[in-house]
């Protein structure tokens, strides 16, 4: 099976802050992954590392097969979709929609390329398949936020990426926002062509039952990775969060509570 990450024994310090801990990660090509942790606990910072904007204090990292120091970073990122809210707000919010997805081809903010019918019907069907064909031609401002987040997954689709990177895509988004983009996600998931995903939250309500494996990320450190109905039982999520929990299963997702 094709390693789309390979992680091993990654340190990365900044000053004498020690934000990444001797990290060991294998996402295999036909694995979804959910990144559960805290606020501060280093997810962010590890996107980064596989993206490649920032590089390992010590350890060694391989991604979609290449190594880092091997391959060009930029040819590497058009490989690898990424959706996160800091880009939400980066994007014109006078721009139409299908050019904010368009542009994803290009990995640009905003669209400076000549672009014909091809990459038009392409934008118009990734939409389709995120559920949000109605805002075709709307200005992108004018967008809910939950309807912002599912035209910036279909603008990292356009780049036909192996790897989807959703960094807390639900952030900020009313219960049923949040319903509807997962409803994309787990459509998504269901295509032959879907790319691997990594979805990042710290709601493991969020965690839909097509993400398999889930990581626990706590101060930089990996607690334990594996089979996500063994990594979200009230055990498990307790010692993780150093705090008494208890979890609820409602139709495979994951309610957690703190015990008092
Ligand atoms: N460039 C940086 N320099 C110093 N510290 C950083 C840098 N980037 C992140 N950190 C620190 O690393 C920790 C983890 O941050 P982050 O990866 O953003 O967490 P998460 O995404 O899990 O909320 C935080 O304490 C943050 O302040
Ligand atoms: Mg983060």
């Amino acid at each position: 099976m094709e390693r789309i990450i390979d992680i091993r024994d990654v340190t990365w310090r900044r000053g004498d802050h020690t934000v990444l801990n001797n990290v060991n990660w294998q996402v295999r090509s036909n694995e979804h992954w959910a990144l559960l942790g805290l606020n501060g606990s280093g997810k962010t910072t590890l996107l980064n590392m596989i993206n490649g904007y920032i590089w390992p204090t010590k350890g060694e990292i391989n991604v979609l097969g290449h190594r880092f120091g091997e391959i060009d970073l930029r040819q590497l990122r058009q490989s690898i979709g990424w959706v996160s809210s800091s880009l939400q707000e980066k994007l014109y919010g006078t721009d139409r929609t299908q050019n904010v997805v368009i542009s994803g081809k290009f990995a640009s903010i905003g669209l400076y390329e000549k672009t014909g019918e091809e990459e038009y019907a392409r934008a118009e069907s990734l939409m389709a398949t995120l559920g949000c064909s109605h805002l075709l031609d709307r200005e992108y401002r004018t967008c809910s936020q939950g309807e912002k987040q599912k035209l910036l997954i279909a603008r990292a689709l356009m780049a036909d990426p192996k790897l989807l990177i959703l960094d807390e895509p639900c952030n900020g988004l009313d219960l049923f926002s949040r319903e509807m983009l997962l409803d994309s996600i787990q459509q998504l998931a269901g295509r032959s062509d879907s790319p691997t995903m990594i979805f990042v939250t710290h709601h493991t309500e969020e965690i839909l039952p097509m993400f398999s494996k889930v990581l626990l990320l706590r101060r930089g450190e990996v607690v334990r990775q594996g089979e996500t109905a063994s990594m979200l039982g009230s055990d498990v999520l307790s010692s993780f969060f150093e705090a008494p929990v208890a979890v609820e299963k409602h139709d495979d997702r994951y309610y957690v509570r703190a015990v008092r």
